[in-house]
């Protein structure tokens, strides 16, 4: 049993990973402003807080989930966004060494600009925009710096939802209930399940143990436009996918890359990987938020 510490604990990510590991660990999860026990209440800005959580409890291995992730905050609030990227990001691999942690920290896909996939773990990163610079710049400190911490670069997500709006791959299907029938079938998506990653990651600290560094791929293998995942969930919803189109390109958004794909040959290597199928897992986490 190993002892876990996991920011962002109350996100998206960090719920699926806080489930998935107290099952067999030690855990301790962080939030902030949606934290309720037992989820300790850190701001990851307070350099003091942030100390006095490690020495409290003094974690083997820290997920750090954390982050602003969505590309058209960081054009609203860069300063803070980047701060919490990467300062922050810095204040926790320095907490890790000091305390003898293993850091894993969750990176994405959005580290390359999506003109040269597949990606392997090496390949140099290019990103487009800055929330994707803000995680290469993060790496890119932990390599040079802190190399004995794990980078786990992810794609696009979805699972256990509290809204549907919460994930980039579930509001379609909030978007579908609201009649849109439009949706991009240019960008080149890989779909991934949090319980996925979270079991993936639970596998690496088990097998891998202290032993993981460096950058590490997690995705699904199913790749996917917008317009195609709006046609699987349709079904669910008493849509006729039939109906669907493909929509105009938004030139208001923050640039993305059209495809990351992240070829995953470390993990792989060891037997860890995903094979769970979008078509059965999203019907799963939709099936909570229809109402027939
Ligand atoms: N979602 C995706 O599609 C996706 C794709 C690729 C990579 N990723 C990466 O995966 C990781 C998890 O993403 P996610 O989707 O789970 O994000 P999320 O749902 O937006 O959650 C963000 C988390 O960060 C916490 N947080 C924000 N500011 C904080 C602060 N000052 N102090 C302490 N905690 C703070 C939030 O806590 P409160 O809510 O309690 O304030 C929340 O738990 C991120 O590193 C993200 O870049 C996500």
């Amino acid at each position: 049993m190993a002892k876990i510490m996991i920011s962002g604990a109350t996100g998206l990510l960090g719920r699926a990973l806080l489930k998935e590991l107290s099952k067999e660990h030690d855990t301790v999860g962080l939030g902030f402003s949606r934290a309720q026990p037992p989820i300790l209440k850190v701001d990851l800005f307070d350099k003091k807080a942030l100390q006095q959580v490690f020495s409290e409890n003094t974690p083997e291995f820290f997920i750090h989930s954390a982050a602003e992730r969505n590309p058209d905050k960081f054009d609203n609030d860069p300063e803070s966004s980047i701060k919490l990227n990467c300062a922050v990001t810095e204040q926790i691999a320095r907490c890790c060494e000091q305390f003898g942690c293993k850091l894993i920290f969750i990176s994405t896909d959005y580290v390359f600009d999506g003109r040269n996939p597949p990606y392997a773990e090496d390949a140099a990163t290019s990103p487009l925009n800055l929330y994707g610079e803000s995680k290469a710049r993060s790496e890119a400190m932990l390599l040079k710096d802190y190399p004995s911490a794990a980078i786990a670069r992810i794609p696009v997500l979805y699972g256990e939802v509290n809204a549907l709006k919460e994930s980039a791959v579930t509001i379609i299907a909030e978007q579908l209930i609201k009649g849109v029938r439009a949706f991009d079938h240019d960008s080149l998506r890989f779909p991934t399940n949090t319980a996925d990653i979270a079991r993936v990651l639970r596998q690496a600290i088990e097998v891998i143990g202290k032993e993981l560094n460096g950058v590490y791929h997690i995705s699904a293998q199913e790749m996917m436009t917008k317009l195609e995942m709006a046609k699987t969930m349709a079904p669910a919803l008493n849509i006729d996918s039939a109906t669907l189109v493909a929509a105009e390109i938004d030139e208001n958004a923050a640039p993305r890359p059209k495809d990351c794909a992240l070829k995953d040959t470390r993990l792989c290597a060891t037997g860890i990987e995903i094979d769970s199928r979008f078509s059965d897992a999203i019907n799963t986490v939709l099936a909570p938020h229809l109402s027939h």
